[in-house]
């Protein structure tokens, strides 16, 4: 099938994009690369560089024919930048999404899968969460995923499109041959800088918050390893049918703590990783990890990554061999 996919030179993306490569997939990488990095796009992919605000270029990559699917990741991602400029991420995540949407639907493309997150959730009245419980974001991130998945849920009524919301848990880890992995500019993600420290590029980590009602105190996340969401994002592509919207959670079922990783990160890498407490990071639920029976179920799809300690073994691998990211090539 041939497949566009925005957002293909990011983390998550890339990793999709390659998954649908070695599938045997055609794959367009539609990416203005402002957060992209074009080595990240597999050899075997076309890049079209661009933004989805330029509908010309939108309209001129479906109208070159034979799209059958979308796998949509561009979007703005952090959490604290969404609270400062929440019109620049309606604009961006809604306002582009809708554009997509709209050229999807002239051309005739009526399969799509959305990267979308449990933050969607806010803060979930119990743990593990499912995919029938209250979405009720605490953040203006969380509230354009949530707002697009709407738009999908009413298109899906309206004009036949076939779209599968996957919400992810915390994307985690590297490609296992050790070629991809994260690099974000700045780095919020927890793993990432652990090991950053790992290396001796940071000091220390500072642990957002050491007080929560949890087991030992810091926040809980579910770290489900790129690959695994990869292969979750090309069963919900293959098997999606026009008319039908679909939605699943994307994570292990397995809580780790920010303790516990920085512990399988001491372990992984032989460093001590100094560990420090600090305050809550506003915007922080203490506790989220998914129930992922419905995937499994809906999909049958499940993680090949379990092991929290796999998981960081790929990022370290990647890490190591890159330490200035895609930078270095
Ligand atoms: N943390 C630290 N120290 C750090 C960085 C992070 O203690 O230096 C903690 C955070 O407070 C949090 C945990 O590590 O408790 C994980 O933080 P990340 O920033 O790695 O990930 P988040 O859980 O904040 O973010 C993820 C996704 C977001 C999504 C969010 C939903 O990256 O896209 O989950 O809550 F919105």
């Amino acid at each position: 099938m041939k497949v566009l996919v925005t957002g293909g030179a990011g983390y998550v993306g890339s990793h999709c994009a390659r998954a649908l490569c070695d599938a045997g997939h055609e794959v367009v990488v539609y990416d203005d690369l402002r957060a992209g990095h074009r080595a990240a796009v597999d050899a075997r992919a076309t890049l079209v560089e661009a933004d989805l605000a330029d509908s010309a270029t939108l309209n001129a990559t479906f109208a070159s024919g034979g799209f059958e699917g979308v796998m949509h990741f561009a979007a703005s991602l952090d959490v604290a930048e969404s609270v400062r400029l929440p019109l620049a991420y309606y604009e961006n995540n809604v306002v582009n999404t809708i554009r997509l949407l709209r050229t999807m639907e002239q051309h005739g493309v009526r399969r799509l899968v959305f990267s979308s997150t449990c933050a969607t959730y806010g803060v979930p009245e119990s743990v593990p969460i499912t995919e029938g419980m209250l979405q009720d974001p605490i953040n203006p991130y969380g509230h354009t995923k949530l707002a697009i998945e709407w738009a999908l849920r009413d298109s899906a009524t309206a004009w036949d499109l076939g779209a599968c919301a996957l919400r992810y848990f915390n994307a985690a880890g590297a490609a296992a041959d050790g070629t991809m992995g994260e690099d974000h500019d700045p780095e919020p993600h927890l793993i990432p800088i652990v090991l950053q420290v790992a290396m001796g590029r940071r000091d220390k980590v500072f642990m957002f918050g050491v007080d929560y009602p949890t087991r030992d105190g810091t926040c809980v996340r579910d770290y489900i390893h790129v690959e695994d969401l990869a292969s979750a994002h090309l069963l919900a592509l293959e098997s999606q049918k026009p008319g039908v919207f679909r939605r699943f959670n994307v994570g292990t079922g397995r809580g780790t703590s920010v303790k516990d990783l920085i512990d399988a990160a001491r372990s992984v890498t032989g460093h001590a990783i100094p560990a420090e407490p600090a305050p809550r990071r506003p915007g922080d639920p203490p506790e989220l990890y998914a129930d992922p029976s419905e995937i499994a179920s809906g999909l049958g799809w499940k993680p090949k990554y379990t092991d929290i300690r796999e998981v960081v073994e790929t990022a370290w691998e990647w890490h190591r061999s890159h330490p200035q990211g895609y930078g270095e090539g």
